[in-house]
């Protein structure tokens, strides 16, 4: 696993966070086992959100580690509030009461990193102010984020947030990367000309902000794997070949195609099987050539104009 630094010199984050959506249904035994395994692999970064599994997934990572106390210190935990039945909500209320939740779900005395799920049509960057400035004093949060903001909505947020914004959260995979294509197709009348997200990777490179890939081995939204699926045989094969030729599996080569990007994105994988995790730990060894990246951008689809 290779690590960067999203925070400070001193702290070291792995490069692949583990996202924690799919835990719901581990007992404690479980969960414990999970966590401990991650580390030895080398992962230290685990991702949230008040609303995984309807609270569960929250709930069994505390379960898991209680029984492991020696866990907490190796690991960076984050999590995400925002996201309401029906609803999006950045009220004051809203967010410290959701990060005291996840403090009693999780059993820690402090959230390492908070996030904003998705951004609140009806937010009021004073009230976002007015929670953070109360969760860094009280203790209870150490760094802050955003996830599926804009450029522009993390400007607005910025007119009264003190605190840095370190982390945007985006869904990006070789099958689901029109931030990636957009770049390409700059005043461009075609499909990959469409911007859908203002140019965020060139922002979060500019202002120091790592981008999280979520879902990095999906096709869409959630909506099942592209690796091993009919409908895109042909990027499948030119996985399989590059995973021969550079020694791991179609897994390994799709994160390895995200971390190719220069700007250091952090992604979030959510298996919860263990040689998987391995080979994706593994991966982060990986460095593309520029030719197989574009060989792997082409044969998902995109164009060059
Ligand atoms: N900010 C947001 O709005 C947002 C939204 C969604 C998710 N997230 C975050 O992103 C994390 C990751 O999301 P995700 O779980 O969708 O990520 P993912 O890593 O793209 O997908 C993981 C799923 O794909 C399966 N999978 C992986 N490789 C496979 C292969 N070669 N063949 C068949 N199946 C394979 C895994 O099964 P196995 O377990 O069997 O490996 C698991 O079910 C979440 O846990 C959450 O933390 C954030």
């Amino acid at each position: 696993m290779k690590y960067i630094n999203t925070f400070s010199e001193d702290i070291k984050v792995s490069q692949v966070a583990l996202g924690c959506m799919r835990i719901a249904d581990m007992s404690a035994s479980e969960a414990e086992q999970y966590i401990s395994q991650a580390v030895e692999l080398g992962y230290n970064y685990f991702d949230h959100a008040d609303i995984y599994g309807g609270g569960e997934c929250e709930k069994v990572f505390g379960t898991g580690l209680a029984l492991n106390k020696s866990l907490r210190d190796k690991i960076i935990i984050q999590t995400k509030c925002g996201i309401r039945r029906g609803m999006y909500d950045f009220s004051k209320e809203h967010i410290i009461n959701s990060v005291n939740n996840s403090l009693k779900s999780l059993g820690v005395e402090k959230i390492d990193v908070l996030l904003l799920h998705r951004p609140d049509l009806l937010m009021e960057p004073e009230e976002v102010a007015e929670a953070f400035d109360y969760l860094e004093s009280s203790g209870k949060v150490g760094a802050f984020g955003v996830s599926n903001h804009s450029a522009s909505q993390i400007e607005l947020l910025k007119t009264c947030v003190k605190q840095n914004i370190k982390i945007n959260q985006m869904q990006l995979s070789v099958t689901n990367a029109t931030m990636v294509s957009s770049g390409a197709n700059v005043n461009l009348q075609n499909k990959d000309g469409i911007n859908y997200d203002g140019y965020l990777r060139d922002y979060c490179r500019l202002n120091k902000i790592t981008i999280q890939p979520w879902s990095p081995l999906q096709q869409g939204f959630i909506a099942g794997t592209f690796l091993g699926h009919p409908e895109y045989k042909e990027l499948n094969e030119k996985l399989r070949t590059l995973a021969e030729k550079y020694g791991t599996t179609d897994t390994g080569i799709a994160i390895a195609w995200l971390l190719r990007l220069p700007e250091k994105m952090q992604p979030v994988v959510g298996s919860t099987n263990m040689t998987r995790l391995e080979e994706i730990s593994k991966a982060t060894d990986i460095t593309l050539s520029k030719e197989d990246w574009y060989d792997i951008y082409l044969t998902a689809g995109y164009k060059l104009p």
